[in-house]
């Protein structure tokens, strides 16, 4: 909610909804919390959700569904062929979408899986804002070398920039003189709400002009929309020239510059579930034949008729700028928190969480000693909020085998919409305000398991000292017998 002021002068982002429903959360004593993460392997992705207080690993298929989404779910037409649910979905999504064709996946990860064997051959070159890591490894496994050209602003953590998701349009340009002729380059990705530098927005302008130089040279133009609400939330609030314009005459705009869209209804929609829309007849005929191969028959691909039904209300919601609002609003406020406090996070606040500046806060781990997986092990200790780690360990190695050290180290926290309150994300700040108070006490990881792919999720991390036994030691001194 943005036209609200509050006579104590103190802006507060005001939830637009009411809970109806909730679930019992238990905060286990902090000896239980070092048991926990060190049996995880000090990764967060192996903890318990039982063992979890505040579970910020992810917005990911965790958002809170309205009523009216869980209502429509009750009314899901079952059938394996030509269901109900799946026309309702196609529709909804030409509405906000405006393309002809629709692609039903189970996750965002299996439309990337099924653009990557159609679109890409090896050898090809990806141009993109920003990789996301599932994105990456689907690219890389077809053969193709993914090219990340955002401005540099993206890279810059305490910026006054607006848009630091925008692709540098110089280094596009430079990016096809260099590479398409010898046709190398199937499509070039732009990802709304830039996931992996802080849930950072993409301007419509630079889509516009992405678009129109891809013309030029004539280069599809995906969009990854997974992270699109947020987007659409900061277009309008952040560019003057939207301010008047809907969410959906947004939306239709975006769509309206762009050749393929893809996207996680795990994140945008409130459900779960994903898909693709395009327009190109040949494109979708080839996605066409994979679907039933990989994902299931056409009209569910993957996704139960429920989940179709609530993307299809969830999809709707997004439209409304109320509902959109709530998600970037507490990130804001939880980031301003943190500011207040002197800790290092990532600003301007973007979408999906609030990041902390791993590298800042801990200055004295060396950069191969995995900086935010050790922030993301003692936030947790100290806790039981599970964050996710996002720099190196979610790092391949390089081709040379050596450690690929993160552009940036970011602890994200996530806060999946709609489902934390405000003094949930007041004693977070607590927490993070001591450990920056002690951060000396936190050091580093050493692999103790190393996946080749995607290692970040089953990886298991060994701390290089008993500096958790310690931290654990000061947590006490301060809070007593305090959780
Ligand atoms: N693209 C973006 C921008 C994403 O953030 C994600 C997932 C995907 C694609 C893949 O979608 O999970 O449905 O297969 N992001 C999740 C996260 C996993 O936690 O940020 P998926």
């Amino acid at each position: 909610m943005n036209n609200l002021k509050f006579f104590c002068g103190e802006g507060l982002p005001l939830e637009m909804h009411k809970v109806k429903i909730v679930q019992k959360l238990e905060l286990k004593p902090i000896d239980k919390r070092l048991e926990a993460i060190q049996e995880a392997g000090n990764n967060t992705f192996l903890l318990k959700n039982r063992d979890v207080f505040l579970d910020m690993l992810t917005d990911s298929g965790v958002n809170a569904m309205s009523t009216v989404q869980q209502s429509a779910m009750l009314n899901a037409d079952d059938s394996y062929a030509g269901s109900e649910s799946f026309f309702r979905l196609e529709a909804e999504l030409q509405r906000v979408f405006r393309k002809k064709y629709f692609l039903p996946a189970h996750q965002g990860r299996a439309c990337e899986h099924l653009l990557s064997r159609v679109l890409i051959k090896s050898g090809d070159i990806i141009p993109m804002n920003y990789h996301f890591t599932t994105t990456k490894a689907h690219f890389r496994l077809q053969g193709a070398e993914i090219l990340e050209i955002p401005t540099d602003e993206a890279f810059n953590l305490n910026s006054k920039c607006l848009f630091k998701g925008n692709i540098d349009i110089e280094k596009l340009k430079e990016t096809f003189e260099r590479h398409n002729k010898d046709k190398k380059i199937p499509f070039v990705r732009i990802e709304a709400g830039t996931n992996l530098i802080g849930g950072q927005p993409v301007s419509l302008q630079n889509i516009k002009d992405v678009y129109a130089l891809c013309k030029q040279h004539n280069i599809l133009l995906v969009f990854d929309a997974s992270l699109l609400q947020d987007n659409l939330f900061f277009i309008k609030t952040r560019d003057e020239n939207y301010k008047n314009k809907s969410v959906l005459e947004i939306c239709n705009e975006i769509a309206e510059n762009v050749d393929i869209i893809y996207f996680s209804a795990r994140k945008l929609g409130y459900a779960r579930g994903g898909g693709i829309c395009l327009n190109d007849k040949a494109i979708f005929e080839k996605l066409r034949e994979l679907v039933p191969l990989f994902e299931g028959f056409l009209t569910y691909g993957g996704m139960s008729d429920k989940e179709m039904e609530a993307v299809a209300v969830g999809i709707r919601e997004t439209m409304d700028f109320d509902t959109i609002s709530q998600g970037p609003q507490f990130i804001k406020f939880m980031t301003n928190e943190l500011i207040k406090a002197g800790i290092p996070v990532v600003s301007p606040s973007g979408g999906l969480g609030c990041h902390l500046n791993a590298r800042e806060f801990l200055p004295h781990i060396k950069e191969d000693e995995f900086q935010s997986a050790a922030l993301t092990a003692a936030l947790y200790i100290a806790s039981g909020a599970r964050g996710m780690e996002r720099g190196t360990m979610a790092e391949e190695r390089n081709a040379d085998g050596s450690e690929r050290i993160a552009a940036i180290e970011l602890v994200r926290l996530a806060l999946p919409r709609r489902v934390f309150t405000m003094s949930q994300i007041k004693y977070v700040v607590d927490r993070i305000t001591w450990l920056y108070k002690n951060r000396e006490l936190i050091g580093g990881f050493r692999w103790k398991e190393e996946p080749k792919i995607l290692r970040f999720f089953l990886g298991r991390l060994e701390p290089l000292s008993d500096w958790q036994e310690k931290l654990v030691a000061k947590f006490k001194e301060d809070f007593g017998d305090s959780l």
